[in-house]
């Protein structure tokens, strides 16, 4: 048996933001949706991601936390890994700069390339802000003065050492001009010759004594590896490059594709491919720089406050559909617009209805016409054969945009076979052919074709929505796996006539626009104010109570039943409650926060032995408990989202 090919991509490592967003979550996808696309198409994948975690800014927020810079980024690692986890992120190593295997490869990489005379000691200059211990750039200078503290800078320089980058650069413009896949798209490959190397490269300054938050030069330890040198190298030092087991490193490297920002493209095919020849080392296939997601026309930023927290979305709409979407929306390569409105209308229009139809009509109607059971096709006809042309044409089409990352074009092809499908149901109208017992060969055709059909998409779907093909795959009962390979939808008749399928919940259930992006809104202020709130607000705390006065409050779970507006009280609503065995009426100042159903069968904590009180005529037995702002700007009700029964006591 031959072996696989092997195949290795990696996202950049993430700088530690204690606020990952839906644009950091689009590299990732995109990594992931390739990474599982190659394993589907018989490739042998390491797929590695991880974080870039020196330097002076977590240096200095850590201090401000007043924690230690491995503490701090500790903890946001941790949640790094869990938003790739919501996402299926399904990543094969993921390495971090602090981690002691990359530590130690940085200092190997720095020593032979200084003892080769890649590297010598120079003098870095900047502007430096003495209360902050912070160099700046010209460019980073907010009026002259320090972007964080505002007070004035002085030009300061200290010992740095600095990488020749500038004698290998006719070499790197020959290897660009004569490697055109090198730089992908290829309009990057001109922007880097001509705004960068054509002009001329300055060597690279990458070590630094003033910040101590790094990897220590080991022959000049008050030096620190300043971030390129350190930040790139962690492509090899995953694999064991130059470690007691490199067998990783010898397996996979090359890199067949480093996915990368536009912003840092720069980086990774200048200064990378000068370290790695340098170092004697073969240069990565291929690096491509995609485009970004934007809002309102810029790139999300925290100080922009533009940043879409991708935790929320999954958590509403599924990680399968937000996959969906951000492969689906713009061209890869491009920049593309992120707005919550065009996230529900996609979900509504290509899932709910194109996807969602199909399958559930498909099923609906075998259940219905041939009692659940596939039925086998009879002869073609000119109608059948169109569709089976272009089911047939697709796996060459999907294919090659997959392996150009044309992610986008793959699922517009993969949506006209669904949306032909839909089509060919309202031609075919099998709910007439139905009706007469001599055209049932013919249902039987239509139907099959179908479920074929729908069996397709699934298969073609898997790497951008990993969840969704097996609950497709229930419905329209395919349970071989060999019918869950991309070769099994190369040619047209795969799934077996006989087969029981078994309706299933909607896949994606379609949303009321208007209703959805209130709430989403409504989010976001309570996120906004939250993030304000973590600076802003000064928290007093109140005389001591003994646990005594804290037993008597019997706080517990209750289930909302009904919930509806107080008529003629803007702020009121009135919530009908269940306690275990028990119901009561309850009213909460809350309207202006929530949509009245929205809140019913949620579980909500409810003061319950709080004196009755009579509010607008209504009796009110007890006090639904919320956090608010001081400003009641924003508010949250406390729910409870496990599986409790109501009743539950809290404590
Ligand atoms: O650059 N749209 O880390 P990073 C699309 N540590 N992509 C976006 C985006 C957006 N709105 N915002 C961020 C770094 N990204 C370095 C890399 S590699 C040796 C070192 C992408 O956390 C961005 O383009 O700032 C980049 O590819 C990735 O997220 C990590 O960005």
């Amino acid at each position: 048996m031959s072996e696989k090919p092997k195949y290795y991509i990696t996202t950049p490592i993430y700088y530690p933001s204690d606020n990952l967003h839906i644009g950091h979550s689009y590299c990732s996808t995109a990594a992931d949706t390739m990474a599982r696309f190659k394993r589907l198409t018989g490739h042998d994948v390491y797929f590695l991601t991880g974080t870039d975690e020196h330097g002076q800014k977590i240096e200095r927020k850590a201090k401000e936390a007043g924690i230690t810079p491995k503490e701090y980024v500790d903890h946001i690692v941790a949640g790094i890994k869990e938003l790739w986890k919501l996402m299926d992120i399904e990543y094969s190593d993921f390495i971090r700069t602090t981690d002691d295997r990359h530590v130690k490869g940085v200092q190997k990489i720095f020593k032979q390339l200084y003892e080769q005379d890649d590297i010598y000691l120079g003098q870095y200059e900047g502007w430096y802000c003495t209360p902050c211990e912070a160099f700046w750039t010209e460019l980073q200078l907010k009026d002259g003065c320090c972007p964080d503290c505002g007070r004035p800078v002085e030009r300061m320089r200290e010992d740095a050492y600095f990488f020749r980058l500038s004698k290998y650069q006719d070499w790197l413009i020959d290897y660009i001009r004569e490697n055109p896949d090198f730089i992908q798209p290829s309009a990057r490959t001109a922007e880097m010759l001509n705004n960068f190397l054509i002009p001329g490269l300055q060597d690279l300054c990458v070590s630094r004594t003033s910040i101590k938050w790094g990897i220590p030069v080991d022959f000049a330890p008050n030096h620190t590896v300043y971030v390129w040198i350190d930040a790139l190298s962690n492509y090899i030092t995953a694999l064991g490059y130059d470690s007691e087991d490199d067998s990783l490193y010898q397996k996979y490297w090359p890199a067949d594709l480093h996915l990368v920002g536009k912003e840092i493209v720069r980086f990774h095919t200048i200064i990378w491919p000068i370290m790695l020849h340098a170092l004697g080392l073969p240069l990565p296939k291929q690096v491509f720089g995609h485009g970004w997601l934007v809002m309102n026309g810029g790139k999300m930023s925290k100080s922009k406050g533009n940043v879409v927290d991708p935790v929320r979305l999954c958590e509403r709409y599924s990680s399968d559909a937000v996959r969906y979407f951000l492969m689906r929306e713009m061209p890869f390569g491009s920049d593309g617009e992120f707005s919550n409105e065009a996230l529900i209308k996609r979900i509504n229009s290509d899932l709910a209805n194109d996807l969602g139809n199909l399958v559930s009509r498909t099923v609906a109607m075998i259940e219905k016409y041939f009692g659940g059971i596939i039925p086998a096709p009879d002869a073609y006809l000119e109608l059948d054969r169109a569709l089976i042309d272009e089911v047939e044409s697709l796996h060459v089409t999907v294919t090659n945009d997959m392996n150009a990352l044309q992610f986008s074009q793959a699922l517009t092809s993969i949506w006209h076979m669904i949306g032909s499908c839909n089509r060919y149901i309202d031609q075919t109208t099998p709910w007439i052919l139905a009706k007469n017992e001599e055209d049932h060969p013919r249902l039987g055709t239509v139907l099959y074709v179908l479920s074929e059909c729908a069996r397709v998409a699934a298969v073609m779907i898997t790497p951008v929505m990993p969840r969704t093909p097996e609950r497709i795959y229930e419905q329209i009962g395919v349970t071989q796996d060999e019918l869950k390979t991309w070769e099994s939808v190369k040619h047209f008749g795969g799934i077996k006539p006989g087969s029981k399928v078994k309706k299933g919940e909607a896949l994606f259930p379609r949303i009321d626009v208007a209703k959805e992006l209130e709430e989403l809104e409504r989010q976001q202020e309570i996120a906004e104010a939250a993030s304000k709130a973590d600076e802003d607000v000064v928290f007093e705390q109140k005389p001591s109570i003994s646990y005594d006065d804290f037993s008597k409050l019997q706080l517990v779970l209750a289930k909302v039943l009904e919930c509806e507006k107080v008529p003629k009280a803007d702020k009121l609503l009135k919530f009908k409650l269940k306690v275990g065995n028990t119901e009561r009426v309850v009213v909460s100042g809350i309207s202006k926060y929530y949509e009245p159903e929205s809140l019913i069968g949620k579980k909500v904590v409810l003061l319950a032995n709080l004196e009755p009180r009579k509010i607008r005529g209504i009796e009110s037995a007890g006090m639904l408990l919320c956090a608010a702002t001081e400003d009641d700007s924003a508010l949250s009700l406390l729910t409870v989202g496990e599986d409790l029964p109501d009743g539950s006591g809290i404590s």
